[in-house]
């Protein structure tokens, strides 16, 4: 239904985006803000976005970010045309349509999730179009930007940086004593990796020993979850695409085993994962976009700091708990954010 919802709300923003260029103003439900007439002199400019993969979050991240350019484009004398375009989780997709994006001179390439960045740097780097990233965890580990304050050159973008501590913190507010944790995730994410290194070292600190069940492809998921938790008493996922894209079967694992999972995105924690601390993806969605605003009406890439999002909230799966007898009851709502998806 989530899905549906977001699908619903990408082809009517496409709609309302198309409606810029269109010469009448259609007329919009009541309650919904009413499209700003369009202006003959706006300039037209087109946005390439490029997503990683179509998951929930993600998914999300693109409809805040279509919405505010759709919103705001008026207003900034623009009439923009949006190309979406889904990477299918391979880089060779993902280069191939970047490619395609820079013979096609877009004015802006927007690449939503780490490896579609990196993608997009490299395909957009000789000619000068300028990259907005969205959602990249540890862009300067990723090799995007040199510093997060001035990056430089024509890649700028948002950052979805994982409070590994507090994570741990609920975790052990929600089920003290876990004596070991499972790390499942792709190493060949560049985001999961720079995660999995803190949480290894919060772990040695904590003398808290933990097993690797690194994966390769969303296939690998079930494999290596019946693995982990055949070992450990929990398990940890990242901020990792390759898993969340297969969450319910993780989901579906560990509930059987009545063992918790922690996770590093709200999506995650929809899709059946017990608990997590983490930022608001249509905020973030949002943000990329006015970046985006600001570079089509005249500031360089370079100049504007990469934001990197700290509005940090609990969200817990009240229906996981319940399954593997966890008790949230002290969680009142302003607390944490109890939903009740099934996985
Ligand atoms: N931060 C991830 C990256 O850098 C992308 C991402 C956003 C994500 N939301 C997510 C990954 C939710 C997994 C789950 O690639």
């Amino acid at each position: 239904m989530k899905k549906l919802f977001a699908l619903l709300l990408a082809v009517t923003m496409t709609l309302a985006l198309g409606a810029c260029s269109s010469g009448n103003t259609p007329s919009s439900p009541a309650g919904s803000p009413a499209p700003s007439a369009p202006d003959p002199g706006a300039k037209k400019v087109t946005v390439g976005i490029i997503q990683l993969m179509e998951h929930p979050s993600l998914d999300e991240i693109r409809g805040a970010i279509t919405a505010r350019l759709a919103e705001k484009a008026a207003e900034n004398g623009l009439a923009i045309e949006v190309s979406y375009q889904n990477g299918q989780g391979d880089t060779t997709t993902i280069n191939t349509i970047c490619q395609q994006f820079v013979a096609s001179k877009v004015d802006v390439i927007v690449a939503i999730a780490t490896p579609a960045a990196q993608g997009a740097a490299a395909a957009a780097q000789s000619s000068g179009i300028p990259v907005v990233f969205s959602a990249v965890t540890d862009p300067v580990a990723a090799g995007l930007v040199e510093s997060l304050e001035a990056p430089g050159g024509s890649v700028t973008g948002t950052s979805d940086a994982i409070p590994v501590e507090k994570i741990f913190a609920l975790a052990d507010e929600l089920t003290p004593g876990v004596g070991s944790y499972g790390l499942i995730y792709n190493t060949s994410e560049d985001n999961s990796l720079s995660v999995i290194a803190q949480v290894k070292a919060y772990l040695d600190g904590k003398q808290i020993p933990y097993t690797d069940g690194a994966i390769t492809s969303s296939a690998d998921v079930q494999t290596s979850a019946r693995n982990l938790l055949g070992k450990c008493d929990a398990i940890f996922a990242p901020i990792d695409n390759t898993v969340a894209s297969a969450m319910g079967v993780l989901a579906d694992e560990a509930i059987q085993a009545k063992k918790p999972v922690y996770v590093a995105a709200d999506s995650m924690v929809a899709d059946g994962g017990l608990a997590t601390v983490g930022v608001n993806y249509t905020n973030l969605g949002s943000q990329t976009a006015d970046m985006v605003l600001k570079i089509l009406t005249g500031t360089p890439a370079g100049e504007i700091p990469v934001e990197v999002l700290r509005d940090n909230a609990v969200v817990i799966n009240g229906n996981t708990a319940a399954a593997i007898g966890v008790d949230v009851s002290k969680y009142g709502p302003g607390d944490a954010d109890i939903i009740s998806s099934v996985a």
